[in-house]
């Protein structure tokens, strides 16, 4: 019984622990976004650093969550989507960094194989056809190629942050 206690405070602590630890890396995150952003985006990439067919892993604080995202040079135009494939809420690259397929034509999430469109996201093939990634605006400043949130009511975030 006694020990059925102790375990059960112990287990306790170390969920108020996680929590604090997940709050102070939040706080620190917008802290940092807040520092690298601009015209209501943040500067994720030079442009001479992202040629095209290269992608750009980033992450975003939008509202009060932190969303896992990419950017990708695709023939010479910017896009960046929230990295959630619309199968299931699993990362595109289910093998790190890898989104295109091998002709780089198209975006590929790994885990079932769906096809996604670059320039516009849309699914064209696989098990979540018809349906988008979740589009972020991008724009290019000074040489800067900057991500933001996306507008509006966003209450599909909180299923996709991290
Ligand atoms: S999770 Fe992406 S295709 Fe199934």
């Amino acid at each position: 019984m006694t020990l059925t206690i102790y375990l059960s405070l112990l287990f306790l602590c170390l969920y108020l622990l996680a929590l604090t630890i997940r709050k102070f890396s939040f706080n620190r995150d917008k802290a940092r976004m807040g520092r690298e952003s601009r015209l209501g985006g943040r500067v994720i990439v030079r442009v001479e650093e992202m040629a095209p067919g290269s992608v750009k892993k980033f992450w975003l604080i939008c509202q009060k969550y932190r969303l896992d995202c990419f950017l990708i040079n695709y023939q010479g135009k910017y896009h960046a989507y929230i990295n959630r494939c619309r199968h299931m809420t699993t990362p595109l690259d289910f093998v790190r960094y890898q989104f295109f397929t091998e002709d780089g034509k198209q975006l590929i999430c790994l885990t079932h194989g769906a096809i996604y469109q670059p320039e516009t996201g849309l699914c064209v093939d696989g098990p979540c056809k018809g349906l988008s990634l979740y589009r972020l605006p991008v724009l290019v400043d000074q040489g800067d190629v900057l991500v933001s949130c996306p507008k509006g009511d966003l209450p599909f975030l909180a299923d996709l942050a991290d």
